[in-house]
């Protein structure tokens, strides 16, 4: 439906035969793309005792919407409606205040209206540290942002600032960036009550800089939603994520795109030209897509990942999650270096003309643009700078793919780490929070992504939350509108055979064959066994698993011409499950249905009374989980038997046993059908483009299409 949808809406904009054709042919190439994603293995719903979380939800902590770790890692900072908190973490089970600074806004009912009731309060959008004792914190302080100077370890006022116009917003649910260099605050977010005016800022510059803001010009920045912020000490620059509507390409849709934009920090506005303006602004298009599909165009949350030890800053990477505007319900996971982010930057730029209403390459001769120190530059430098900022090449990811793409997630927030794993090799974990509530723990191997986990943290839908990695103390931390949650990053004990601690392929554990556990890779166990890579059972744990866990067989016994209902249960979403009988051959599917979830249903008859194994296979790994015994008996009391054995017995109407399969999918139909409609669409419009061509006669605007489906487009070289 997606499909068709999209197709109709680009209808009106093609221009041309060849173009039109060229758009079916990605369309239909999109049919294939729907269905491919990767599921977690395992998932812990709330009150899973396989994962046991903390929870600080104590009415002093609603709406976290900013967290902050001391550099210890034994505090945590709390923004919260109306506080910031101070929480000690170091316990292991339990979460307690330590401080609390109440910051409620006294008189803002007056100000705020009836409908502004639901930002009628003081929703924290900065907490950072200023230096190694002090704390910056801003809040929307109901709908008039206020900023406040606060000491670490007391939570006590240090200094009260004026007004904090431009340095957070007005509303709490919009989304800001700020950071903290050298006691100066680098700042994006909104300018004015109505949420419009976006602003870009430097402020407590130090003697001699001058705070910075940018200039009010055409194009700069249209209706942006920031992201992120991130300083880099190599470059001396704070890179800047947002995404924000398009203005080079004239489309029927409005179009959204992500960026990546640059200020430096030595910068301090022109002498006459761009004065107490930035003068090293510039902006990159950041792309999340795959050759001949949608592209993944709206930014949700980046995170940065420095590079190893001893590594180039140039290695430096930014993992950033997405959406689409046109793939409903879709994410994707990209990565991009700082060394693609800085190539772009140094290469050529695009100028805007109000005359031609079009945008001309700027070729960026001895890379003049993009480098620091520009604002001691004569005043036809800063006016060539101010003219342009946006570069002509964007910031592909990096090979050009989508570490990870989930059909059925939102996610809105990450965060990673680089582990070492038992073999000395370093892996990157990432942490994806869903809308829906669920933290998904994924590590990168080489050619693909693995989902080790999800667990559930909240059950409601939320609009604003944080999360934060504690890498010391091996925790995660989300601030939603109930509270803050702590999540260890792994519970290795959870596995306790040495097949489901290899299988999990989680870089954390590794199976210990003296200590028979699974239990956290540290550099005292270099020769546990595990395989992030491949999950090999075969090659970890032959010789280690002797003992005989094949299950005992459970004798089930069931009324003729009944359905019987054998159940099987893998902790593993990724284990294939099959059925067979006691000489391992398959149980036929004439006769047996297998369900979704792994249970086999059939009629009790004579013939049937055999036993039935039901074996999984994960990673060429086989294992038997149950066996049933299945007895049939004439007379109608079987059932109460049955579940005195532990079997779950279930006694289902008749005739949905004869033909109709409850789980059959739609899937190949609608493909099938969507290929015709597609393909019926494209007819039609080809069609119609070549008749109109034929009937007026005159040429049409052919567009200089590049590779196939991407934004960049049409741009005209001067
Ligand atoms: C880890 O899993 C084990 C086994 O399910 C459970 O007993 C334990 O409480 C779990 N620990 C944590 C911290 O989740
Ligand atoms: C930290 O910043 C605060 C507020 O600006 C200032 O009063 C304090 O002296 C600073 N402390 C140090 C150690 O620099
Ligand atoms: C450029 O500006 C920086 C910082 O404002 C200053 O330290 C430096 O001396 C200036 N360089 C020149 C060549 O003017
Ligand atoms: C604030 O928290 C309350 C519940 O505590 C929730 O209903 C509301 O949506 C939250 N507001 C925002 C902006 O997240
Ligand atoms: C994983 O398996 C592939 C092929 O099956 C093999 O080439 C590779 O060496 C294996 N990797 C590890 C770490 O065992
Ligand atoms: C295995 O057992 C089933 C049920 O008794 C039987 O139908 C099937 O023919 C047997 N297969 C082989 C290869 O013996």
């Amino acid at each position: 439906m997606l499909v068709a949808h999209s197709l109709l809406m680009s209808m009106p904009t093609m221009a041309g035969g060849y173009r039109s054709w060229k758009f079916c042919f990605l369309l239909l190439g999109l049919l294939h793309f729907t269905q491919s994603s990767i599921s977690p293995r395992t998932t812990f719903l709330t009150g899973n005792p396989g994962r046991v979380l903390s929870l600080y939800d104590v009415s002093d902590a609603l709406n976290t919407t900013v967290l902050l770790l001391s550099p210890d890692a034994t505090t945590l900072f709390a923004g919260a409606r109306n506080a910031v908190l101070s929480l000690d973490v170091s316990q292991p089970d339990v979460i307690t205040l330590k401080r609390k600074h109440d910051w409620a806004p006294k008189d803002a009912r007056d100000r705020c209206g009836t409908d502004q009731l639901k930002n009628c309060a003081n929703f924290i959008r900065v907490l950072q540290f200023i230096n190694s004792t002090h704390l910056y914190t801003c809040g929307s302080f109901a709908l008039k942002p206020h900023d406040i100077i606060l000491t670490a370890d007391t939570l006590s006022v240090s200094r009260i600032t004026q007004s904090a116009k431009g340095r957070c917003p007005y509303k709490g649910s919009e989304r800001n960036t700020a950071v903290f260099v050298d006691g100066e605050l680098y700042t994006a977010t909104t300018n004015d009550y109505s949420g419009n005016e976006p602003i870009i800022s430097r402020h407590f510059s130090k003697e001699p800089k001058n705070d910075l803001s940018l200039e009010k010009l055409q194009n700069i920045l249209n209706e942006p939603t920031f992201i992120s912020s991130f300083y880099t000490p190599s470059e001396g620059k704070v890179f800047l994520f947002f995404r924000e509507d398009e203005a080079e390409y004239n489309f029927m849709q409005r179009f959204t795109v992500s960026r990546v934009a640059q200020v430096c920090i030595d910068d301090n506005g022109g002498q006459r030209v761009l004065q107490k303006r930035w003068t090293t602004f510039a902006k990159s298009q950041l792309v999340c897509q795959r050759e001949k599909q949608l592209p993944f165009n709206l930014l949700q949350d980046v995170v940065m990942v420095p590079p190893p030890e001893g590594e180039s800053p140039d290695k430096t990477l930014f993992y950033g999650i997405f959406t689409s505007q046109w793939l409903s319900g879709q994410s994707a996971v990209c990565a991009f270096t700082l060394r693609d982010i800085k190539a772009v930057f140094s290469g050529d730029y695009k100028t805007y003309s109000s005359k031609t209403n079009q945008w001309t390459v700027t070729p960026n001769t001895d890379a003049k643009l993009g480098k620091c120190g520009l604002h001691n530059g004569s005043d036809d430098l800063l006016n060539l700078a101010k003219k342009n900022f946006l570069t002509a090449k964007p910031v592909k990811s990096v090979d050009q793919k989508q570490l990870l793409t989930a059909t059925e997630q939102l996610y809105s927030r990450i965060t990673a780490q680089r582990v070492q794993a038992a073999n000395g090799h370093t892996y990157t974990v990432l942490y994806l929070l869903t809308g829906t509530g669920f933290l998904q723990k994924a590590v990168l191997l080489k050619d693909r992504a693995h989902i080790i986990e999800e667990i559930q943290v909240f059950k409601q839908p939320q609009i604003l939350t944080s999360i934060l990695l504690s890498a010391t103390k091996g925790m995660v931390f989300v601030g939603f509108s109930e509270g803050v949650i702590r999540v260890p990053v792994s519970n290795c004990s959870f596995y306790s055979s040495c097949a489901e601690c290899v299988l999990a392929r989680d870089p954390f554990c590794g199976w210990d064959s003296q200590g028979k556990g699974c239990v956290p890779v540290s550099n005292m166990y270099s020769s546990l066994h595990q395989d992030v890579e491949n999950g090999s059972v075969k090659e970890q744990c032959e010789d280690l698993e002797h003992q005989n866990d094949t299950p005992v067989p459970k004798v089930v016994r069931a009324h003729l011409n009944r359905l019987v209902k054998l159940p099987c249960h893998s902790s593993s979403r990724l284990a294939k499950v099959s059925w067979r009988f006691a000489n391992h051959s398959t149980v036929p599917q004439t006769r047996f249905l297998q369900h979704g979830d792994g249970s086999l249903v059939f009629r009790a008859t004579p013939s049937n009374a055999l036993e039935f194994q039901c074996v999984t296979e994960e990673q060429g790994f086989q294992k038997i989980e149950a066996i049933f015994s299945l007895k049939v008996q004439a007379s109608p009391h079987s059932y109460i038997t049955a579940q005195q054995h532990g079997v779950e017995l279930e006694l289902m109407p008749q005739p949905l046993l004869d033909k109709d399969t409850p789980q059959k999918t739609y899937y190949n139909e609608m493909v099938a059908l969507s290929f015709l409609f597609v393909v019926a669409l494209c007819v039609i419009a080809v069609g119609a483009v070549l008749w109109r061509k034929k009937s007026q006669n005159k040429p049409v605007t052919e567009y200089a299409t590049n590779e196939d489906f991407s934004i960049e487009r049409s741009v005209t070289t001067p």
